[in-house]
């Protein structure tokens, strides 16, 4: 693992020092009343499953977030210590930058009880005291079963606690554009977001659900762009990785989408192409996976995961926006390596249904 890592570094590309960004290079976007960087920064690799963070590094580490204009915290109920980490660097940040805490709702699978307000209170409730804060910035929900039409009281509730000022802002996590569009007409509550998958590899945000977001003013939360680490130069050239090689959580999971899309000899064609177009911008091939998807419609931001204390790309993802972006012929490279895979099957979290 230590060896993986070394190795990480010496192969990624050198980049500039952390600088402090005050919507330099990163640029701002609107999520309902929140202007946020298009890059947020993902908690969920402090849930376990990614190695062992040292909670007091990770706190100094988030202020380094912040200071270079990466503040934006995506994090979840279900994430481990993340809201508590999270609370911790609050408590500690002093900086002017941005700092927002972006959390989830989600609710046990099969749980009942979530359609009355004593259950989903208590558990907005719990995260406003981990996270040290009366209001949450931003909820995101998550359903499993869209056969328990309970989500419909849930959301509900989440609005009644929005409007009493628990919550600022009501996403989604992982809906398909058929509920989450029932949702919307159903309940008629202002949602601004939902997070999904979205990658150079797996596009099904462009089936349905960006038509759907552009005509409503919902923004998408893109994560899992940059593959848990794999669309990087750490593994170009590299053979098959084993089970054992499969270190985190995120790169068992997104094995699992190359495999599904086209396997690993296509996958290293696709990250020789994309190393000769970061070649081109001088970045990484991780900027431009990320760029890819940060420069789609409908796309407000990329949730790019940290390892806190662990590993970090601060400098590198400031980079994301240090070149004009990619032009026509740089798309029709990709394309051409993403075309002969499959695609992947479905809409937008149907992997977790
Ligand atoms: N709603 C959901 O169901 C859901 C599901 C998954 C994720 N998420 C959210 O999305 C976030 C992103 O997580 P993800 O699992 O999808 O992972 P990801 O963002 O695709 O990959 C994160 C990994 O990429 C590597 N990396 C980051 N920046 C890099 C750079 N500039 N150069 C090279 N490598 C770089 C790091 O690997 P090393 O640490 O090994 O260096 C990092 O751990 C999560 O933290 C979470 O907030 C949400």
């Amino acid at each position: 693992m230590a060896e993986l890592e070394e190795d990480h570094r010496r192969t990624e590309r050198p980049t500039t020092s952390i600088v402090a960004n005050h919507g330099s290079s990163i640029p701002f976007r609107s999520v309902g009343s929140f202007s946020i960087p298009a890059i947020i920064t993902g908690m969920w690799q402090v849930a376990g499953g990614h190695g062992k963070i040292d909670q007091k590094k990770a706190v100094e580490e988030m202020k380094r977030y912040a200071f270079a204009g990466l503040g934006v915290f995506d994090m979840a109920d279900i994430y481990g210590p993340a809201e508590e980490i999270y609370g911790k660097f609050l408590r500690e940040y002093l900086g002017a930058n941005l700092v927002l805490g972006f959390t989830k709702f989600v609710p046990r699978y099969g749980s009942s009880g979530t359609n009355t307000r004593e259950v989903v209170e208590s558990s907005i409730d719990r995260s406003r005291k981990r996270m040290g804060v009366s209001t949450l910035d931003m909820v995101q929900f998550h359903w499993w079963d869209y056969r328990d039409v309970h989500y419909f009281d849930s959301m509900k509730l989440l609005y009644t606690l929005k409007l009493e000022g628990k919550i600022k802002e009501l996403g989604l996590t992982n809906f398909d554009t058929l509920h989450m569009a029932k949702l919307y007409e159903e309940c008629a509550i202002p949602i601004v977001s939902n997070q999904v998958a979205y990658s150079i590899i797996d596009r099904r945000p462009e089936k349905k659900m960006v038509a759907w977001c552009l005509k409503h003013n919902v923004k998408i939360l893109a994560y899992g762009s940059l593959l848990g680490g794999f669309l990087s130069e750490k593994y170009l050239g590299r053979p098959e990785p084993q089970r054992f090689e499969l270190t985190t959580q995120s790169l068992s999971k997104y094995k699992r989408t190359i495999d599904q899309w086209g396997g690993w000899m296509l996958f290293q064609e696709l990250l020789l192409v994309l190393s000769q177009i970061a070649d081109k911008y001088k970045v990484s091939i991780s900027n431009v996976a990320v760029r890819y998807i940060a420069d789609k419609p409908a796309v407000a931001a990329v949730i790019i995961g940290a390892r806190l204390s662990i590993a970090e790309h601060i400098t590198s993802n400031q980079a994301t926006f240090s070149f004009p972006g990619l032009d026509q012929g740089d798309v029709a490279l990709i394309h051409a390596v993403v075309e002969k895979g499959n695609g992947i099957a479905g809409d937008c979290g149907d992997e977790y249904r």
